[in-house]
């Protein structure tokens, strides 16, 4: 059996991740391909539960180091339940979020040592690493703004990194920028503005091209 390929979604609040994924994942489906669809933090139980530590806001402010442990702990679990037999079986892996939110977040939004982040990285992944990362780039403002009218119409109970400030918000931004200059290889960063169909466009485009 041929080897899958790892495809991951980054970017900031409200940049429309997880309904781009959802539909080229239902794309790729309708062409005949196996997709395994997942996100982080979560995807397996313990993540799911590690989840609801990291994102309700009654967490609050955590120890930096151990907000870390946690996503990596998570992160460790989906890598070596999900991820890596999905890409040993020949499928296509589409993960909304992976180690380059811990870049972007940890490390460029608070602050955190790079070479910590990368061991961490290291530590939680192994050698699976993702073929191709696509950044959804939007402005942070309009982003939040997406983000806050989802959270008003959903009630959700996940809204901790949200009510960091505009600066940490430009901070992550900056910090992906980064990631995709450092890795172009890798790294693709998509324009997130306009409709879900015209997104889409760019997206399964890029997609094709790595296929
Ligand atoms: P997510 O479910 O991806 O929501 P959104 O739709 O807002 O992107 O939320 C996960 C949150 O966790 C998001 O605010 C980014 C943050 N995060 C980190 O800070 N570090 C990480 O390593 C990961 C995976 C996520």
């Amino acid at each position: 059996m041929s080897k899958g390929i790892f495809i991951t979604f980054e970017g900031t609040e409200g940049c429309g991740k997880s309904v781009q994924i959802w539909t080229l994942a239902e794309k790729l489906r309708s062409e005949g391909h196996e997709v395994i669809l997942t996100r982080e933090p979560g995807g397996t139980e313990t993540g799911t539960d590690i989840r609801k530590i990291l994102l309700r806001p009654e967490t609050g402010s955590i120890d930096p180091v151990t907000e870390l442990l946690l996503f990596s702990a998570a992160r460790r679990e989906i890598v070596t339940q999900i991820i890596s037999p999905a890409i040993k079986n020949g499928s296509i892996v589409l993960c909304d979020r992976f180690a380059d939110s811990t870049v972007a977040y940890q490390g460029f939004g608070r602050g955190m040592d790079l070479a910590l982040i990368d061991d961490m990285v290291r530590l939680a992944c192994g050698d699976v690493r993702p073929d191709m990362t696509l950044i959804l780039d939007l402005p942070v403002e309009e982003g939040l703004a997406r983000a806050e009218k989802r959270i008003e119409g959903e009630g959700t109970c996940e809204a901790r990194f949200e009510a960091e400030s505009l600066a940490f918000h430009h901070k992550v931004r900056e910090g992906f920028m980064k990631i995709a200059e450092k890795d172009p290889a890798r790294v693709k960063v998509l324009n997130a503005v306009g409709s879900i169909d015209e997104v889409h466009a760019r997206v399964y485009e890029a997609v094709c091209q790595r296929l």
